[in-house]
């Protein structure tokens, strides 16, 4: 039978990985897959992590099976982070374990297709490349709709009001919740306030991704949106990644989390996200979350991990303002959050910073600026100017 399939190219931007391990040039940047990098260029273990792990390897006395929903003192500890100490809605969230943010993004996915299979999802475009994948997978309607003008940096707000407006209710909205992933262009808290208003005036749920809190302006303040509009709507799901703000990429560390209308329908969501869990992955892989509970659970190492994700965060903030400083076409750079940005070029392009000058980058112009050291600013304008970038 497998004669039938068709091949199928390999993800774009997940074989920069290999492409960039295989240059062999010596000056070469990698802005490509969104890994941190520190000053020396290495995505380190984080030190909290790595003290938990030792706590673990002491301390753990059973590998046995924890079930559908993994930790879930991970998923509670990690509450107080995301949603804030006492948030009115906490009677109506539950959440699991699930493997990474995608995990998260599947599962939800699932489960609106378990409950309502005729809700389209409205995603603004452009978008992480898995998204659109993720939600068609589980057999869900997807509908575009632009998000971003790269060519101006601005949000095409008019866009997004027409595209809530014209959602039916039950319809899903993507939302990111800080740190857009590829364009690092967040909302105002003002078009939060908007969208909330609409969100709630058509009914429509709010599917929240939140990859990145910690590395946009700090775990306070790129949790406010999230929190903004869960506080005004009856039901939502946020989909949560650690792999990035604890540096656990491949141990693939997520939870996803649902507000359901009555604190009497949490029960039936949770047992319709266990059971999907059981059917996709069975369990989810327990490593990652036993660290972040360990972390979690330790005020020492806690505050550990807050003050070097705060250094994380700083130190692409820096990596923002040197490119900015480089080069005045990119001033909008600064004012972005998140590991990226995402520059308005074809994929010819892309193609020949990577083949004449070493610069990795996304086929798309997504630039992972975590990549980048301060010193390396000059280097990169340069390409982008003998490219016609700039
Ligand atoms: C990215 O966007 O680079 C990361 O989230 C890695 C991935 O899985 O695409």
């Amino acid at each position: 039978m497998f004669e039938e399939l068709k091949s199928r190219p390999a993800d774009s931007l997940l074989a920069l990985i290999k492409a960039f391990q295989a240059d062999e040039r010596s000056g070469k940047i990698d802005l490509g897959v969104g890994v941190y990098r520190d000053g020396m260029g290495r995505t380190p273990v984080m030190r909290a992590v790595k003290a938990a792990e030792q706590f673990l390897l002491e301390t753990q006395d059973s590998k046995k099976y924890l079930g559908p929903e993994g930790d879930l003192q991970y998923v509670r500890l990690l509450q107080p982070i995301i949603f804030g100490k006492a948030p009115s809605f906490a009677p109506r969230l539950v959440g699991i374990q699930t493997p990474g943010g995608s995990g998260a993004l599947r599962l939800g996915a699932e489960l609106i297709q378990a409950a309502n299979p005729s809700a389209k999802v409205l995603l603004g475009k452009p978008s992480w490349p898995n998204h659109a994948p993720i939600f068609g997978a589980a057999r869900l309607a997807v509908k575009e709709y632009a998000f971003v003008d790269l060519v101006s940096q601005q949000v095409k707000f008019d866009s997004v009001i027409e595209a809530l407006s014209a959602a039916s209710a039950g319809d899903v909205v993507l939302l990111h919740g800080c740190c857009h992933n590829p364009t690092g262009i967040d909302f105002t808290e003002e078009q939060w306030l908007e969208i909330t208003k609409l969100v709630v005036a058509h009914k429509l749920v709010p599917f929240i991704d939140l990859a990145y809190q910690g590395l946009g302006d700090g775990l306070e303040q790129d949790a406010a949106p999230t929190r903004m509009i869960l506080e005004a709507v009856d039901e939502a799901l946020i989909a949560y990644s650690c792999d990035k703000n604890f540096g656990l990429y491949r141990e693939r560390v997520g939870a996803l989390y649902v507000m359901t209308r009555t604190s009497d329908e949490i029960g039936k969501a949770e047992s319709n996200m266990a059971a999907l869990a059981r059917v996709n992955w069975s369990m989810p892989p327990d490593h990652g979350a036993a660290i972040v509970r360990t972390v979690l659970e330790n005020t020492e190492l806690s505050a550990m991990w807050r003050a070097e994700l705060a250094e994380m965060c700083e130190r692409v903030n820096g990596n923002r303002a040197a490119l900015a400083a480089a080069a005045p076409d990119l001033a909008f750079i600064s004012r972005q959050r998140g590991l990226f940005s995402n520059l308005s070029m074809s994929k010819d392009i892309a193609v020949a910073l990577r083949a004449r000058h070493g610069i990795y980058m996304a086929d798309s112009g997504r630039m992972n600026l975590a990549g980048m050291q301060p010193a390396d600013a000059g280097a990169i304008v340069a390409a982008l100017r003998a490219e016609g970038c700039l």
